[in-house]
């Protein structure tokens, strides 16, 4: 009985959950993920580990809904991604992303680059204010909302990234090698700054990162070899 219900209660914090995922580009030409098996647990920050090409941006982008496995399975909060009666829905509130190389628009300023997803989720136009004033004061950005992107330093650029993928509060946070862009004083600064977050927020973070100082900071390092995933009790 105790049993049970101590499985249950660790089944409830299971918030990403790939099993057997396999993926290859090219109509099969390029074997990518051979069978990944991944979990996280509420609150965890992951580092996925790995060298260049070895698939780290192509298992974000299954476990966050952008494409799809070959065969295999993910499942966000206990729902099987391809059973959720919306990958938008999903998108849009649960799960946030960080890119690389920020992916936001140049032209527009952080303000109105921040509140695009929050219309496209149908937030409030006060409640999108406010959640930004919070978002801008504990990155230090509050003194650059009306500022274009293209006048931000990269650092800058980032931690708006950040905001970005936080506004409408996602449970889960997928960043794909975030400070990857970033001369080294900086991504240490908006690496801490991320983590920062994560902690308050209570937000699952899963880092692709090539940085293994980085990575060690992280609750957990796991890393990908020959297309699956090793846990370092396993290397
Ligand atoms: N859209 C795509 N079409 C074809 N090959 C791809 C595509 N995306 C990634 N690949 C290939 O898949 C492999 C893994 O890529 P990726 O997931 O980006 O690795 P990482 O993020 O670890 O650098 C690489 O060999 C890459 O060239
Ligand atoms: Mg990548």
């Amino acid at each position: 009985m105790t049993t049970s219900i101590q499985e249950e209660s660790s089944q409830t914090r299971l918030v990403l959950r790939a099993t057997d995922v396999w993926k290859s580009y090219d109509d099969g030409a390029i074997s990518v993920l051979k069978g990944v098996n991944f979990e996280a647990i509420q609150g965890q920050t992951v580092a996925l580990c790995g060298p260049s090409g070895c698939g780290k941006s192509t298992l974000l982008h299954l476990l966050g809904g952008l494409d799809e496995p070959d065969r295999g399975h993910i499942s966000v909060n206990g729902v099987e991604l391809h059973r959720h009666r919306s990958r938008l829905h999903l998108l849009r509130h649960e799960i946030g992303f960080v890119f690389q190389m920020h992916n936001l628009i140049p032209d527009l300023t952080l303000e109105e680059n921040c509140l695009i997803p929050t219309v496209a989720a149908g937030v409030d136009r006060q409640t999108a204010r406010a959640r930004l004033k919070l978002l801008t004061d504990s990155t230090g950005l509050s003194h650059r909302l009306h500022n274009r992107i293209q006048k931000l330093s990269g650092g800058e650029r980032q931690r708006t990234a950040l905001c970005r993928a936080l506004m409408n509060s996602p449970r889960i946070l997928l960043a794909d090698e975030p400070t990857g862009s970033l001369d080294e004083g900086t991504s240490t600064t908006v690496f801490q700054l991320l983590l920062d977050i994560a902690a308050t927020e209570g937000v699952t973070l899963v880092m692709a990162t090539h940085d293994r100082a980085l990575a060690e900071q992280c609750d957990r390092l796991v890393e990908m070899h020959d297309g699956r995933i090793r846990e370092p009790e396993s290397i």
